[in-house]
C-alpha cells in the first residue's frame, strides 16, 4: 500500500502529516477499496502540473455521514442496520451517485465508490461532484414491506444532506426503480412538496427517464465498439464473458449479442454457466428475471466459479462487484479486452499484469459512465418538466460516450499511459481546475 498513515518521518502534527494523513476512521492496515482509489490518484499526480497543489482535496471525502437505520421486522422485532452517505467532492456541482444495499458494504467501499463517481462525472463532463451511499444489509433476506421501511428510514436519515441541488442518489447493486420511488416519496413527504429531482433511476411514470435502465449497459457496449475500432477487433465475431447479469451485465450482454457477438459465459451470485456456441441471451434474461439467477438455465453447461477466469473469450465484462480481477487470476484471463461495467473490479496489481500481457482495459470511470449520463438527462428533464423521446436520449448518450472516450484515448496515447490513468488525468484536471477557480472558503 503506497499510503502510510503519516508520510515517513513526518511528526503527527507537522504540516506534511496534515496534508497527507489518512482519516483516523480508516484502518491503515486494511484500507479496502479506498486504498485502491488512493493508489490510482498517486498514479495521476505527476500529470497534474500546477493543479497538483490541490491533489489532497481528492484524497479525502468532503462529507461522510454514518446513520443508524432501525426498522420493525415483520415478526414484530426491531433490527438496526448501518447506513452511509459519502459526498466525495462537490467542486463541479451537487453530489451524484448510487445507493447500494449489500451485506458487505463498508465505509471504505462507499468512500471509494463516491470518489470514482467524482472522477466519472468529470470524465464525461456532466456538472456533478461525486457521492455514494449504502446500507449494510442483504435485501434478499427482507420482505417487500421490510425493504420499503429500511429504504424510507435510510432516506429520512440522510435527508439532511441530499436534495435536488445538493446530492442526488440513484440505483446501484440491489436497488432499483421501486427503491428510488420510495426514496423520492419519503424525501418529498418530509419536504412537503413533490421533489422528483432528488433521485434518478425512478420509474418513468414518476419523472424517470426513458433509456435510464439500459443506459449503463449501453455505455459499456458503446465504448467497447469504439475500442474495437481502434484495435481492429470485429465485434460481430467476438466471444464475450460477463460476470454479473443484473442491470449492467444483462443489458451489455444483450447489446453485444444483438451486434452478433457470442456471449459464451455468464457468472452471477448463483453460479457460472458456459456455452461455446453462445448462450441464447434473451432466454437467459427471461430466466434470470423469473428465477433471480443464471443458475438452473437449461441450455448451458455449469462450470466451477473459478473456471470463469480461464474461459476462452475476446471480451471480458466484469459487471458485479469490486476486486474481482486480482493478482491471483489476472494471469489467467484469455480476453483481449476487459470492459469494466462494475466499479473497481480490477486491483492496481491486476491492472499492471493485464497491461504487461497486452490486454486492453476500458476502466470503470469511463466504461460505466452511461448510467450517470442518462441520470443527468433525467435530472434536467425533471427540472424542466419536459421529457425527451428514447431515441433522443440514446443518441445524446452515445454522442457523449463517444466524445469522452475519444478524448481519453487521445490523452492515453499522448502521455503513453493506461486508459485508466488517462481518464484520471482528464477528470482530476477538471475537478481541481474548478476547485482552483472557486478558491478556498473562507
Ligand atoms: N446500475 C447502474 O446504473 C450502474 C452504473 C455504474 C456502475 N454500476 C456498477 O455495476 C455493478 C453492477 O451493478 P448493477 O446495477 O448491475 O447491479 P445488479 O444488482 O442489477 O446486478 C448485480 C449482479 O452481480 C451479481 N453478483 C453479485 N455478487 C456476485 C458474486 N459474488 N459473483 C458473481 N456475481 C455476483 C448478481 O448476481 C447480479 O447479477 C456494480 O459494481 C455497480 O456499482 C452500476
Amino acid at each position: 500500500m503506497s499510503q502510510a498513515p503519516h508520510p515517513a518521518g513526518a511528526a503527527a502534527n507537522s504540516p506534511a502529516a496534515f496534508t497527507s494523513a489518512l482519516p483516523s476512521y480508516l484502518d491503515p492496515n486494511n484500507l479496502g477499496p479506498w486504498g485502491i482509489y488512493l493508489q490510482q490518484v498517486d498514479r495521476v499526480a505527476p500529470y497534474l502540473g500546477n493543479l497538483a497543489r490541490w491533489v489532497d482535496t481528492l484524497k479525502r471525502p468532503k462529507r461522510t455521514l454514518i446513520v443508524d437505520v432501525p426498522i420493525h421486522l415483520d415478526d414484530g422485532s426491531i433490527a438496526h442496520f448501518e447506513g452511509y452517505r459519502v459526498q466525495h467532492n462537490t467542486s463541479r456541482g451537487p453530489g451524484k451517485g448510487g445507493v447500494r444495499f449489500h451485506q458487505n458494504v463498508t465505509l471504505s467501499e462507499v468512500m471509494a465508490l463516491s470518489a470514482w463517481m467524482s472522477i466519472k462525472n468529470a470524465a464525461v463532463n456532466v456538472p456533478y461532484g461525486g457521492a455514494k451511499g449504502g446500507i449494510r444489509v442483504d435485501p434478499r433476506q427482507l420482505s417487500i414491506g421490510e425493504l420499503e421501511r429500511i429504504t424510507r428510514r435510510y432516506t429520512s436519515e440522510i435527508g439532511i444532506i441530499i436534495g435536488p441541488t445538493k446530492d442526488i442518489p440513484a440505483p446501484d447493486v440491489n436497488t432499483n426503480e421501486q427503491v428510488m420511488a420510495w426514496m423520492m416519496d419519503t424525501y418529498s413527504m418530509n419536504e412537503g412538496s413533490t421533489a422528483t429531482g432528488v433521485v434518478t433511476g425512478k420509474p418513468v411514470d414518476l419523472g424517470g427517464s426513458l433509456g435510464r435502465r439500459e443506459a449503463t449497459g449501453r455505455g459499456v457496449f458503446t465504448v467497447g465498439v469504439e475500442a474495437a475500432k481502434h484495435t481492429g477487433m470485429d465485434i460481430s465475431k467476438a466471444r464475450v464473458a460477463v460476470q454479473g447479469f443484473g442491470n449492467v451485465g444483462g443489458v451489455a450482454g444483450k447489446l453485444f449479442a444483438e451486434a452478433g457477438a457470442k456471449v459464451v459465459a455468464v457468472q452471477d451470485h448463483g453460479g457460472t454457466i458456459y456455452r461455446e456456441a453462445g448462450l441464447d441471451v434473451p432466454s437467459l434474461l427471461a430466466h434470470v428475471s423469473r428465477v433471480g439467477s443464471v443458475a438452473g438455465f437449461p441450455q448451458a453447461e455449469v462450470i466451477a466459479n473459478d473456471a470463469f477466469w480461464d474461459v476462452p473469450c475476446d471480451i471480458l465484462i466484469p459487471a458485479a462487484l469490486e476486486q474481482q480481477i486480482t493478482e491471483a487470476n489476472a494471469g489467467r484471463i484469455q480476453a483481449k479486452m476487459v470492459i469494466e461495467g462494475a466499479n473497481g473490479p480490477t486491483t492496481p496489481q491486476a491492472d499492471d499484469i493485464l497491461h504487461e500481457r497486452g490486454i486492453l482495459v476500458l476502466p470503470d470511470v469511463i466504461a460505466n459512465a452511461g448510467g450517470v449520463t442518462v441520470s443527468y438527462f433525467e435530472w434536467v428533464q425533471d427540472f424542466s418538466s419536459f421529457f425527451w423521446s428514447e431515441d433522443e436520449i440514446n443518441e445524446r448518450l452515445v454522442k457523449i460516450m463517444k466524445g469522452a472516450f475519444a478524448a481519453v484515448w487521445h490523452v492515453a496515447e499522448e502521455n503513453k499511459v493506461s486508459l485508466r490513468t488517462a481518464t484520471f488525468i482528464v477528470a482530476c484536471k477538471r475537478i481541481l481546475h474548478a476547485r482552483d477557480l472557486r478558491g478556498l472558503y473562507p
